[in-house]
This record gives C-alpha cells, structure tokens and sequence, in this order.
C-alpha cells in the first residue's frame, strides 16, 4: 500500500513536471488574436483609427525604422538628427487598451550607431529596450501588451551617455492608448474628439562657433561628444514643436472649426513643459497622460512631466488664429516652442466683442 502511494506521488510529480515543461505558468493569447498592421504618419497627424474599438483585441503591428539624418531645425540651423522614420517626434502609435503591439524596429546598414526603443506604454524588459538594442544593418520584433490606457512616449535608450544624446537628437514618439469603449469625460460620459494632433516638443542643446553661429559637423558620432558638452549646462539653444521652429506655423498651422473638440497629445521625453492655448483653455485634461484617471476641467495651462506625454481635449468657440505654446515664454518666443492653429468660424460677440477700437485717448496728459 505504502509502495503503491509513493509511486502514485511519483507518476504525479513527473505528469506535473511534464506539464510545466511544456507549457510556461504564464503564456499569451496573443497568437489566437486578429492582426493588422498600422500604417505610421508623420506629425501632428495620427495613424487612421476608431475611438472606440470595434471587436475583441488584436496584435497591432507596426514598423519603426532608425533614421540618422541631417535636419534643419528652423532659421536654416542643421543638426545630426536621430530619428525614428525620419521625423522629430517620431509617429504617434494608436491601439486600444488590452491590444497588443508588435513592434519591429529596423537600424539601417548605412547608420552609424546602435539604437533601441523602450515604451512607456510597456512592461517589462526596460520598456523592451533589452530586446530590441540593434546594430546598423538588423532588425528586432518585440510584442507587448498595451495594459494601461494614456498617452505614453517611447524613447531609444542605448545606454550610458547615449541615452541623452539619442533622445535629445530627436529619437523619441509617442502610442495612445484609448480605452475600449473610447474617452469619458469629467462625469464619466463618453466624450469624441473630432481631430487629434500630436505635439511633440524637442529641446536641443547645439555647440556654437565664437561668433555665435552653430556649429556643423558632418555625423552624429561627430557631433556627440561636443553636444554632450552643452547638455551638460541643462541650458537649451532650441526648444520646439515638431522638430524645428515654425514647423507649425504660418502656412503649416494646425486647423480646426468652431464647435469642434480637438484633442491636442503633447509630449516631451525629456524636460517639462506647460502647454497653454492663448486665447483659448484646455476643457478637459488628461494628467500625467492617464486616460484611466478623471480628467481634470478648465484649465489655463497644463503640465507636461519630462518623460511623459499628456492630452487635453478643447472645442473652440471663436475662430481666428490662435498660439499653441510653451508658457515658459523664454522657451516660446526666444526658443521656439510655438505653433498656431487657424480655426474657422464664425464670430460670437456675446463672448468678446470690440467695444472701442484704439483711438487718441481724450485723457492724455490727465491722471
Ligand atoms: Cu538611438
């Protein structure tokens, strides 16, 4: 009887083993799921996608390639840019809460540096940066679970003195990650923006020549060490939106109509910032990028942690042209961090109206 017990408990042991071996204690679903793939877009636009989703999750794949590449940062200023597909920042990802993203992230033969990625949005692994580090010529595919809903940047981080350096050549982005039955607003209902942009702000940190003008170099090995220098001082000679100064102005400005609610996601992946609407106010805001969290209502300007992106929605009621900023104003108008957005409509004088335009002032002179 007794023998027939500890056999009993062996056969147990090794059918138990047996199973362990075979399958780990935690495995993914995600290979039964649907996949699609996300066509990337440069910014301020996003990637086509539904606000609430439609079905169960899916794998989302997408591909992210690590451009070297000289770019000019405003007022012909070049700088040996690292990015990822070629822009600052780089595209903004969209999935849904319980999605899982498959990142593949190429690093061209002809670059000079290694690159990886690490996404705020994932667990794990510093943010997959241990699994996707690459040298010039390979590639890596990594697959997470987006379990967090929020706006979230992703950022190379190589290691070492490198991590400045990629990020704040301009190697960094942002994924949105929405909640499956969309956003809700202050009351928990559900709220639907009718354009998104994506802001992401750059502060860069460029060596100069005596006379002030700055200086060129001919690759970003090149300009590393001499740039690491300036970043040192904590002390910007740039600071702006999408990758150089009036990237968002003028003929580019962002463009809205009145009665629209536009969802504005800014990031900065390195350095804090407080965005604010001149002339107009966040209506909801989403802190610290949190879209799980109650979003904070009426704000002047919000706060942008370094290393986050946060979103805020706005229905403008006036048109006309409005200033997207910094209220740092040194970053603003000295540094260029400032975009505009032309809203079209019409004009509602019960909010504000010209009761006097400017004229000779008949108390000139008087106290
Ligand atoms: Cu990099």
């Amino acid at each position: 009887m007794k023998i027939l017990f500890i056999l009993i408990v062996q056969l147990a042991l090794i059918a138990c083993t047996a199973s362990t071996a075979n399958k780990p204690a935690l495995t993914s679903t995600a290979d039964r799921l649907p996949r699609v793939r996300q066509n990337l877009v440069a910014p301020p636009f996003l990637p086509k996608h539904d606000q609430v989703a439609q079905g169960g999750p899916k794998v989302v794949q997408v591909r992210l390639v690590a451009e070297e590449k000289e770019l000019d940062i405003g007022n012909g200023v070049m700088i040996q840019a690292l990015t990822f597909n070629g822009t600052i920042p780089g595209p903004m990802i969209v999935v849904h809460q319980g999605d899982y993203v498959e990142l593949t992230l190429e690093n061209p033969a002809h670059n000079q540096l290694r690159h990886t990625i690490d996404l705020h949005a994932a667990t794990g692994a510093l943010g997959g940066a241990a699994l996707l580090k690459i040298d010039p010529g390979q590639e890596a595919t990594m697959r997470f679970k987006a379990t967090k809903a929020g706006v979230f940047v992703y950022h190379c981080a190589p290691g070492g003195a490198q991590i400045p350096y990629h990020v704040v050549a301009g190697m960094n982005g942002a994924i949105m990650v929405l909640p499956r039955d969309g956003l809700k607003d202050n009351n928990g209902n559900p709220i639907e923006y009718d354009r998104a942009y994506y802001i992401g702000e750059q502060d860069f940190y460029l060596p100069q020549n005596g006379d002030g003008s700055y200086r060129s170099f001919g690759s970003p090995l090149a300009a590393m060490e001499e740039e690491l220098d300036v970043m040192r001082t904590l002390t910007p000679t740039h600071v702006v939106l999408n990758g150089a100064a009036g990237a968002l102005t003028g003929t580019h400005a962002l463009t809205a109509n009145v009665g629209e609610k536009v969802l504005f996601i800014h990031s900065q992946a390195n350095r804090d910032s407080r965005p604010h609407i001149i002339g107009g106010h966040a209506d909801l805001v989403w802190q610290g990028g949190s879209f799980s969290s109650t979003p904070m209502t009426d704000y002047q300007t919000w706060f942008v942690r370094g290393g986050s992106a946060v979103a805020a929605l706005y229905e403008f009621r006036e048109p006309g042209l409005y200033v997207y900023l910094n209220h740092n104003l040194i970053d603003a108008v000295l540094l260029g961090a400032a975009a505009h957005i032309q809203v079209a409509g019409e004009w509602n004088d019960d909010l504000m109206t010209q009761v006097a335009k400017p004229h000779a002032s008949s108390r000139v002179g008087q106290r």
